[in-house]
């Protein structure tokens, strides 16, 4: 894995950028995209720059189950306030949340992530290690499945939500197997929140415990982390 360590947020998405910039120059046509904070200066980048996304294709790592797009807290509404209304894509897919039969969504899900091979994939991590919505004990070969968010998760992201009982207890999201089938993969981590799960997925075992590590068998892998997220690394 590569680490770069920066300064603070604004320096992880101008790092980031420059890396995306350059494999879009290079040919890359499909970008995989997070939601959450850490991406969010990466996409302040990308909607400040001329960089023309129209012709490009991105697929998200998940949505909340039972929010419609148009509901505020799904992650169909980050993406098209965060990047979306100001640089739009050619296509770009998000798990259908609205979809209640999670056979047909997931399935559905991965079909798109099949013809639309992912060359560069953005990734954050959660305190627990976990990629996209898949905690610890998922399996590290999975495609996109209906998946349980645990305490952890849902406190974390308790001040998106008025009150913790709105926040959705179930997600769609794209398995690490799917994941780790992106040519480049960028994971963005920041503060001290995020130490722990930053050492295990870099000098850790690959266990489904944090679901992360299993970067650490993708042949093209950076981090972009700051001094607190990397504190714990060996
Ligand atoms: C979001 C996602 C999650 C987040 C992770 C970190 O699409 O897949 O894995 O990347 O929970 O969230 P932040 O960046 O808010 O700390």
């Amino acid at each position: 894995m590569n680490i770069i360590k920066v300064k603070d947020t604004e320096m992880g998405g101008k790092e980031a950028f420059k890396l995306m910039k350059a494999d879009i120059e290079n040919g890359a046509k499909v970008l995989g995209l997070a939601t959450g904070s850490s991406p969010i200066t990466l996409y302040n980048e990308m909607t400040s720059s001329d960089l023309d996304f129209s012709n490009m294709t991105s697929v998200n790592l998940d949505e909340y189950v039972g929010l419609k797009p148009d509901n505020e807290q799904s992650y169909h509404y980050f993406m098209k306030e965060h990047l979306f209304n100001k640089k739009p894509f050619k296509n770009s897919y998000v798990p259908d949340g609205s979809n209640p039969d999670a056979e047909a969504a997931t399935k559905a899900y991965d079909k798109i992530i099949e013809e639309n091979p992912i060359d560069l994939q953005i990734l954050g991590i959660g305190r627990n290690g976990h990629i996209g919505f898949n905690e610890p004990g998922s399996p590290l070969d999975g495609t996109t499945r209906k998946v349980g968010l645990t305490e952890s998760t849902i406190e974390a992201n308790t001040r998106f939500f008025e009150d913790e009982k709105d926040v959705p207890r179930f997600a769609y999201s794209m398995g690490i197997g799917s994941i780790m089938k992106a040519k480049k993969i960028i994971l963005l981590a920041y503060g001290e929140a995020k130490a722990d799960a930053i050492a295990a997925t870099v000098d850790g075992p690959v266990t489904e415990d944090c679901p992360a590590s299993a970067l650490q068998n993708h042949p093209d892998v950076t981090l972009i982390i700051d001094e607190a997220a990397a504190s714990k690394l060996k």
